[in-house]
C-alpha cells in the first residue's frame, strides 16, 4: 500500500503588477489584459497553496515540518514578493509579464530546491476568489 500522501500550507500575500507584452499594440494590451494593462499597476490579493507529495517518514509520521515549510514559504517565496512590485521589484520576474501563469512557475521555481527529492511540488495560486492556476499542470 502506498504511504503516499499531499501536505498543503496555504499562504497570502498581496502584490501590484501590471500587465502589458511589448509586441502588442496599446490597443491590443488593452483588449487582451482589460483593467490588468493600466499604466500605474493596481493590486492583488493573492492565495498561495504550496502542496508538497510524498512518503510519510516512520520515524516522525510527517511526510514534511509543516513550520518549516511555512518558514521556507516565507523566507523563499513570501520576503520576495509581498508588498512588492512583480513588474519592478522582482529579480526572478525581470523581463516577465506577470500573469498569474507565470507568477506560478517563478514560485515554483523558487521553492523547488528547497523541496528534497523525490518529493512532488505543486504550486496553486489564486490571483481572484475564481481565477486560480496549477503548476504542474
Ligand atoms: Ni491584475
Amino acid at each position: 500500500m502506498t504511504r503516499k500522501i499531499a501536505v498543503c500550507r496555504r499562504e497570502h500575500f498581496n502584490a501590484a503588477h501590471r500587465l502589458h507584452n511589448h509586441l502588442l499594440s496599446a490597443a491590443e494590451n488593452e483588449q487582451l489584459y482589460g483593467k490588468c494593462n493600466r499604466p500605474n499597476y493596481h493590486g492583488h490579493n493573492y492565495e498561495l497553496t504550496v502542496k508538497v507529495t510524498g512518503e510519510i517518514d516512520a520515524r516522525t509520521g510527517y511526510v514534511l515540518d509543516t513550520k518549516q515549510l511555512s518558514e521556507t514559504i516565507k523566507e523563499h517565496v513570501l520576503d520576495k514578493l509581498d508588498h512588492n512590485n512583480l513588474n519592478l521589484d522582482v529579480p526572478e520576474l525581470q523581463g516577465i509579464n506577470p500573469t498569474t501563469e507565470n507568477l506560478a512557475i517563478a514560485i515554483y521555481n523558487m521553492l523547488r530546491p528547497q523541496i528534497k527529492e523525490p518529493q512532488d511540488l505543486k504550486i496553486i495560486l489564486y490571483e481572484t476568489e475564481r481565477n486560480f492556476v496549477e503548476y504542474p499542470a
